[in-house]
């Protein structure tokens, strides 16, 4: 598949805080996601001995977006839940950043995974944890916007900003297979009426829905918030 230029802004993964407090700290001990009793995901170069019978995926982050988030490891338990589901042969992961995702479904035997990204630098390091932990195989990885892709997908998966999310209904509409599958992540509960609705009118409906609750301890209680996660399925199932 060509690159192709991406049409779209920059806009921020929700509208605070620079450094999320948290992810400093994940990153210094190294982030770690249990996919499966084999596989585990992993930012540290050194895995603990606790690891050891383990296939670890060794994931660099590069110049992309920080592996560790909370809408990403949202994201990864609905994956999980929905290869469990029913089997997926093409997924396509929008917005793939480090490629944590992407990943993730070629370690779970997805046969075929497009990852795409605007950002080059994305791209780059995507393609190399891809090699890095013998994926590449399974793993396509373009530079672009979702223009570009043909589909259908089975699993269509896109953690984003919500900005994005609303800009990319139609087009990830368009991706999934007429069976196929949605999942959605890097919004907030407040911004999910739109969303949904925009869904909805196309004939997607909520299978299953999980959060995760922004706190910290220095910033005040008002500023908390609910990240948000859906796995979404059309009414043709
Ligand atoms: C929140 S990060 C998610 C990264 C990764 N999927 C994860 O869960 O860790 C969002 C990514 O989407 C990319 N992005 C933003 N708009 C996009 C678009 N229109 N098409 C493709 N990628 C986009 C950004 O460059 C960024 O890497």
């Amino acid at each position: 598949m060509e690159a192709c230029p991406a049409p779209l802004t920059r806009c921020s993964f929700g509208a605070l805080p620079e450094a999320e407090p948290g992810l400093e700290e994940l990153h210094i001990s190294g982030w770690f996601y249990r996919l499966s009793p084999q596989v585990v995901l992993c930012t540290r170069r050194q895995p603990a001995a606790t690891e050891a019978l383990a296939q670890i995926i060794h994931v660099r982050r590069g110049e992309a977006f920080p592996p560790g988030h909370p809408t990403t490891r949202l994201s990864l338990d609905l994956l999980r839940e929905a290869l469990a589901a029913a089997s997926v042969h093409r997924l396509l992961d929008v917005g793939c950043g480090a490629g944590l995702l992407s990943l993730a479904a070629a370690a779970l035997k997805v046969s075929r995974v497009v990852g795409v990204d605007i950002s080059p630098a994305a791209v780059h390091i995507t393609r190399e944890n891809a090699r890095n932990n013998a994926l590449a195989g399974a793993l396509q990885v373009v530079q672009g916007s979702t223009e570009c892709l043909k589909g259908p997908f089975d699993l269509v998966i896109a953690n984003l900003p919500w900005e994005v999310q609303m800009d990319k209904v139609s087009e990830l509409n368009r991706l999934a297979a007429s069976k196929g599958r949605l999942i959605l992540s890097g919004f907030r509960d407040n911004q999910e009426n739109l969303l949904i609705q925009s869904y909805q009118k196309l004939g997607w409906s909520l299978r299953r829905r999980l959060i995760k609750e922004f706190r910290h301890p220095e910033l005040p209680p008002d500023i908390s918030f609910t990240w948000v996660a859906w796995w979404l399925e059309h009414k043709t199932i």
